[in-house]
């Protein structure tokens, strides 16, 4: 995740340079990076063990679903210009980039702590880091339900 949110803040430089200008914005900068790409892949995986209906489509007992986390977090009934990303929004950390419900994940606190101290230390020692190659040559290594990049390299 920490090179998934430094590819997505430094492919529009703006993006990296909003907490330079301004570090209150540090942890909507954080929360905007893990709304709009937490996961990889296609989703979180849920085993159904009987018959139901999700949304009115009949899911029958031993299917199985993906849980699209993307599209949750980029409906426009939570988050009203939802591919736009706005560290300013007030709800930007109320998306479901870590999962909800009873499997919610345990590790949130740390992650997000962890990503904040991660971009304020490049930001404070990088400030002018910027993406090697052009975003859309980036190679990513996708599964069903993570993914990443293969590697990321940085100049300054
Ligand atoms: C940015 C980093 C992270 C992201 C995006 C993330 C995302 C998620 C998601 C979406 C789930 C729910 C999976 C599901 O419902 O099937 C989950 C569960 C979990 N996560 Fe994370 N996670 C992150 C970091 C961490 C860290 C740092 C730890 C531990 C130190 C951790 C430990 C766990 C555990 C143990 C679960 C399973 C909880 C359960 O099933 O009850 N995660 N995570």
């Amino acid at each position: 995740m920490i090179l998934k949110m430094t590819a997505m803040l430094l492919s529009q430089r703006e993006r990296y340079e909003t907490p330079l200008a301004d570090p209150g914005l540090m942890p909507g900068v954080v929360e905007e990076a893990l709304r709009l790409d937490a996961l990889g892949g296609v989703g979180i995986p849920r085993f159904i063990t009987e018959d139901t209906e999700v949304s009115g489509v009949p899911v029958g007992a031993g299917s199985t679903l993906l849980v699209n986390l993307h599209a949750a977090n980029r409906d426009e009934r939570k988050f009203p210009d939802p591919d736009r990303f706005d560290p300013r929004q007030e709800n930007s950390a109320q998306h479901v980039g870590f999962g909800a419900g009873p499997h919610v994940c345990v590790g949130q606190t740390l992650a997000r702590v962890e990503l904040q101290v991660c971009l304020a230390t490049f930001i404070r020692h990088l400030p002018e880091l910027r993406l090697r190659d052009a975003p859309e040559d980036l190679r990513m290594r996708e599964g069903i339900s993570a993914g990443g990049f293969e590697n990321l390299w940085g100049t300054w």
